[in-house]
């Protein structure tokens, strides 16, 4: 394989993928697809931007004929697809976006591939980033999510990932296209949209503003560093086995407020703030609509048959985390200010 598409890579887990593959594999021209939607940003690349072996394209998966001819312009071997709307309570308020970009989307891009490569697959591979929320939510009973697990997602976010999923994998079943899907547990880490959990809090710390928990912050998610899934994606592409499904976690089950209360005591810790400074300012907020109680995957799987661990431990990944932000305040205020703000508000006024 010589010339891969990265979709999203202007995105949180996209930005990591792209950086890994632009600085891994000089030999490869990596093309990064983008509709820079709110989530997307650019200077989420900037130490990579001038790279001889990468191409920025701003375009809409959505967009059938774009995608067609840039499969002809580029001749592209594979396709790492990570673009995506990805935030549960937008896709609470809007779900159709949601059944556009994820949906058609990635049909748009498998159709495209498809007609590209006729029937003849060698050497070609359709890689497709998906989440372990399609498969629902699991009670308090020690019980992981597999690879045989059940979709049963909930939320119109994981409703719209299990569709896409299922599309990908009927390419397979129905045209023979080499693809292969992955799903992952809650990533946090640098350049992630401060609307998800971690960079909101961190930065609403910083600025001594409520940190909103929803219901009793007694839901549960397995954390990952990105960096961490960036490497297991590459591992997979290019040795997972075709038409296989593979989860990626780290293990590492926190309940929503221990794990505020960590992120609490690490940005005090590092403004220089005394012990509890901050904890005045968790706020219990109504909960999610239909929000699901634990997540938790078992990579086993990808650690016997591949060899990929997770790299990081969590007091170290989540420390790391919390000065990138500190450190990066201009990137932080970049996204924060003028017409952001006043969404965010408004998402929070109207809740
Ligand atoms: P993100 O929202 O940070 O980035 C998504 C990127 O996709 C943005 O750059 C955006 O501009 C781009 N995009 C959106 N719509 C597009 C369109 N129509 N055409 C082209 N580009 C478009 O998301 P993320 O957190 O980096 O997630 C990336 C992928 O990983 C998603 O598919 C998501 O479902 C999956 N995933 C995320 C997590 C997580 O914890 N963040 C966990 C498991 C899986
Ligand atoms: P989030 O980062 O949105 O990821 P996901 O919904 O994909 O798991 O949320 C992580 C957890 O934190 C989830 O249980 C919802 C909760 N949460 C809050 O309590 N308050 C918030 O302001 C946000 C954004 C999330």
């Amino acid at each position: 394989m010589k010339n891969i598409l990265i979709t999203g890579g202007a995105g949180f887990i996209g930005s990591h993928v792209v950086r890994l593959f632009v600085n891994k594999y000089p030999e490869y021209n990596i093309i990064n697809l983008d509709k820079l939607t709110y989530a997307g940003n650019l200077a989420n690349l900037k130490d990579i931007e001038n790279a001889p072996n990468y191409t920025f394209v701003k375009a809409d998966i959505c967009d059938f004929e774009t995608m067609r001819e840039l499969f002809q312009k580029y001749q592209l071997d594979g396709v790492i697809h990570l673009a995506a709307e990805s935030h549960v309570d937008r896709s609470i308020k809007d779900p159709f976006t949601f059944a556009q970009t994820n949906v058609m989307g990635t049909l748009s891009l498998l159709q495209a591939a498809k007609e590209a490569w006729g029937n003849d697959y060698e050497g070609k591979r359709f890689y497709h980033i998906s989440t372990d929320e399609v498969y629902g939510t699991l009670e308090f009973d020690g019980t992981f999510f597999t690879e045989t697990t059940k979709y049963d997602p909930h939320s119109p976010y994981s409703a719209s990932k299990a569709s896409s999923d299922h599309f990908v994998r009927a390419f397979h079943d129905t045209y023979g296209m080499p693809t292969i899907v992955t799903n992952c547990s809650n990533n946090y880490g640098p350049y992630q949209f401060p609307e998800k959990l971690i960079p909101l809090f961190i930065n609403n710390i910083r600025h001594g503003k409520p940190l909103p928990v929803y219901g009793k912050g007694e839901n549960v998610r397995d954390w990952l560093y990105v960096v961490d899934h960036a490497r297991a994606i590459d591992v997979i592409f290019h040795q997972g086995k075709i038409a296989d499904t593979y989860n990626i976690g780290g293990f590492n089950e926190w309940k929503n407020i221990d794990l505020i209360k960590v992120i609490i005591k690490t940005v005090d810790k590092l403004l220089g703030n005394p012990e509890g400074h901050s904890v005045g300012l968790i706020t219990y907020v109504t909960d999610r609509a239909g929000h699901d109680l634990r997540y938790a995957i078992d990579s086993n799987k990808l650690k016997e048959e591949l060899g990929w661990e997770p790299s990081l431990q969590f007091e170290e990944g989540i420390e790391k985390t919390v000065r990138w932000y500190l450190d990066n305040q201009e990137w932080m205020d970049h996204i924060t200010s003028g017409e952001y703000e006043k969404y965010y508000e408004s998402m929070y006024e109207n809740r």
